[in-house]
């Protein structure tokens, strides 16, 4: 196969020094679990970053289309993003949400502002699978309820209760972890039973789901969990009126509506910065991680003030969340996508790339 040539690019990676590739995968042979997955027959050792780059340890530049698994939503070690986590590491690494911090403050204000409706509590963890394990928590404990609506091929991470969110068996162990966890028909416009063409496709999944909660709970659910753009299961675009229609089942089950915006969130779907107002709702909600802090382990629940009261009946508290530094860069995050108008660059591509997103751009144009 031709390697397509790369377009100029002014930077040159430092001189690699370290351990031989041959040395890193013994090492990792031997001492890391053997459940780690690599891509490729002949795997890539990536020891540097620049914006959308990243460069082997012979100096190879690549163009890194997966971005860190859906991570780094601003670029390689993007200067702005480094300046304000240099600048935190210098000054504070770690204190604790014990203590008060600006930081934290200004970012939890910063976050919700970008959020509708009366979203607007933040609660800071490190990674997606805790946010989704935060939120199961706080949907149980608020309405009162047990009973959780997910999707089939969906993923909401690796923890046992996420791991019962997800409908995947590549990701599920033979053990216990879906308790209370009722999987609907994945809204697969390509390969589920009701297609594009069919303009009541979105109903119609979302009457299974109205019948899941007749006939496989007592009525009453806790809240109903998705991807707003199912992303592991292979970018599973729902039919218009999905999430409209099945928000509406299940708030009259006395449930929340719970959106996983770890893939889909900070601009990435392009025409909006939530993935969840492509199908025009506000949830009750929104877990989100991955691009938030642009390679920082950090991730967020937000609510509304009301829910979120839920968890004050006891302590809630977490070593790492809220960590000047994770807080530093999603600060910074939040700041490159506006000045930089990644939101547009992502819509543009979309268009490029796939045509029928010409049509539904509303907030970039
Ligand atoms: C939609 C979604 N939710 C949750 C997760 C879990 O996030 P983490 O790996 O940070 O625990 C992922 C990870 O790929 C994801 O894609």
């Amino acid at each position: 196969m031709e390697i397509p040539e790369l377009p100029p690019y002014d930077h040159h990676p430092r001189p690699y020094i370290g351990p031989s590739f041959e040395e890193v995968m013994e090492l990792r042979k031997r001492y890391l679990t053997p459940a780690l997955l690599t891509y490729y027959n002949n795997p890539i050792m990536i020891v540097e970053g620049s914006m959308q780059y990243v460069y082997d340890e012979k100096g190879r530049r690549y163009l890194d289309a997966f971005a860190g698994i859906v991570t780094i939503s601003v670029g390689h070690c993007h200067p702005y993003v480094l300046a304000k986590a240099r600048e935190q590491l210098e000054t504070l690494q770690h204190t604790t949400t014990i203590y008060l911090h600006p930081t934290v403050a200004e970012y939890g204000k910063m976050l919700s502002e970008k959020l509708p409706g009366d979203l607007g509590v933040c609660y800071f963890v490190n990674s997606g699978s805790e946010a989704n394990d935060l939120a199961l928590l706080m949907a149980r404990l608020y309405t009162g309820n047990y009973d959780i609506i997910a999707l089939r091929n969906a993923f909401h991470g690796g923890i046992a209760s996420a791991m019962g969110l997800t409908a995947h068996s590549t990701w599920k162990y033979n053990y216990p972890h879906s308790f209370g966890v009722h999987h609907a028909i994945a809204p697969d416009p390509y390969r589920g039973p009701w297609s594009h063409d069919d303009p009541e496709a979105g109903a119609k999944y979302a009457a299974d789901i109205k019948n899941l909660i007749d006939f496989a709970t007592p009525g009453r659910v806790a809240g109903f969990f998705a991807e707003s753009i199912q992303g592991v299961g292979g970018v599973i675009v729902y039919p218009d009126g999905f999430f409209a229609n099945v928000y509406k089942y299940i708030r009259e089950a006395g449930g929340l509506c719970i959106a996983d915006e770890v893939q889909t969130g900070f601009g990435r779907t392009g025409t909006h910065y939530w993935g969840f107002e492509t199908q025009g709702v506000v949830p009750d909600i929104v877990t989100m991680a991955k691009g938030i802090g642009n390679g920082a382990p950090l991730a967020a629940v937000v609510t509304t003030p009301d829910i979120a009261q839920v968890l004050a009946q006891r302590i809630h508290f977490n070593t790492f969340g809220g960590n000047p530094v994770s807080c530093a860069m999603g600060k910074a995050v939040l700041e490159v996508i506006d000045r930089e108008n990644l939101n547009r660059t992502a819509w543009r591509w979309g268009v490029i790339s796939w045509k029928p997103c010409k049509s539904s751009c509303p907030n970039t144009r």
